[in-house]
C-alpha cells in the first residue's frame, strides 16, 4: 500500500554498477487517472468518507473518454447479461467476472488498476486488494432495463476475513431509479442518514460493505440504467464454510451457476 510507505534514499552507485532501470510508466488508463486524482482534496475527501461512516460519492473521477469506452465494452455484452429475479426483492441482469475477463479488458484493467487501488487504500485507511478471481462479484456489472428492475434493501456484506468494501460506477443511467442509500444504520447514537444517487454516467460511489443499507428503487418502463461494481477487500482469505455460503447465494441471486464454472 502506498498509503504511509517510506520512501528509501536511493543508493549510492559505485563504478561500473549497472543503472538502475527507469521506474515503470504507468499504464494510459493509470495516468489519467493519477492526473485525475492529482487534483482531489484528499483532505477534505477523507473527512467526509468518514463523518458519513465511510461512505463517498465521487465526481469527475474518470475522465469522459474512459467512462465512454467503459460504456461501449459493456453494450457490446448485452447478448451474455443473465437476467435473475427473486420476487419481492430483486429484478436485473447481471454480468459476472468470468465474462468481463474474456471480453471488457478496459474495465478489468481499471479493476486492478494501482492508482485506483491507491486512493480506495487512502480513504479506507487499509490496504485494500482486488478479490480472488473465482469470485463472480469481483468486477460485475448490473443492468436494468425493464419495468420493475429494482434490488431491496441489503449490505454488501463480507464473506472474506477481512472487510469488503464496494465501488459502484454510472455507465448509463436516463431511469428515475435512484440508489437508495441508508446511513449510520448500525450507529446507535447518530441518525439514520438518507441520501438517494443517480447514478449517471463516471459517479462514482464507495462505501464499506457492513456499513452501508442500500438498494435501487424500481425502474420506469422504457428507462436503462447500467452500473458497474468492483469489490476490494482488506484480506482475502475465506473459510470453507463462507465461501460455500456466498457461492449459493450468487448463484441464486446473480449470476446462475455458470459463473462458478
Ligand atoms: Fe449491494
Amino acid at each position: 500500500m502506498a498509503h504511509g510507505a517510506r520512501t528509501e534514499p536511493p543508493a549510492t552507485r559505485s563504478a561500473g554498477a549497472r543503472a538502475a532501470p527507469p521506474p515503470t510508466a504507468l499504464a494510459p488508463l493509470d495516468a489519467a487517472l493519477a492526473a485525475r486524482l492529482g487534483v482531489l482534496d484528499m483532505t477534505a475527501l477523507r473527512l467526509d468518507y468518514w463523518r458519513r461512516d465511510e461512505f463517498a460519492v465521487l465526481e469527475d473521477i474518470l475522465p469522459v473518454e474512459v467512462v465512454a469506452r467503459l460504456r461501449a465494452e459493456v453494450l457490446s455484452l448485452e447478448p451474455r447479461v443473465k437476467r435473475k429475479s427473486i420476487w419481492g426483492y430483486k429484478s436485473a441482469g447481471s454480468l459476472a467476472l468470468p465474462v468481463l475477463k474474456t471480453h471488457a479488458p478496459e474495465i478489468v484493467a481499471l479493476y486492478r488498476s494501482p492508482v485506483l487501488i491507491d486512493l480506495l487504500s487512502r480513504l479506507s485507511e487499509l490496504p485494500l486488494q482486488i478479490c480472488p478471481d473465482d469470485d463472480p462479484h469481483a468486477a460485475a456489472v448490473y443492468w436494468y432495463d425493464r419495468a420493475g428492475d429494482r434490488i431491496g434493501f441489503h449490505y454488501d456484506t463480507s464473506h472474506y476475513r477481512g472487510a469488503r468494501f464496494t465501488v459502484l460506477i454510472g455507465l448509463e443511467d436516463d431511469s428515475t431509479a435512484r440508489l437508495q442509500c441508508r446511513l449510520h444504520t448500525r450507529e446507535r447514537r447518530r441518525p439514520q442518514e438518507r441520501i438517494d444517487v443517480h447514478m449517471s454516467p463516471g459517479r462514482l460511489v464507495f462505501f464499506n460493505g457492513d456499513k452501508l443499507l442500500h438498494g435501487v428503487s424500481p425502474l420506469q418502463p422504457n428507462q436503462r440504467r447500467i452500473v458497474l461494481s468492483l469489490q476490494y477487500v482488506s484480506d482475502p482469505s475465506m473459510t470453507p464454510w463462507r465461501r460455500a455460503l456466498s457461492t449459493v447465494k450468487d448463484s441464486l441471486t446473480y449470476f446462475g451457476s455458470d459463473a462458478f464454472r
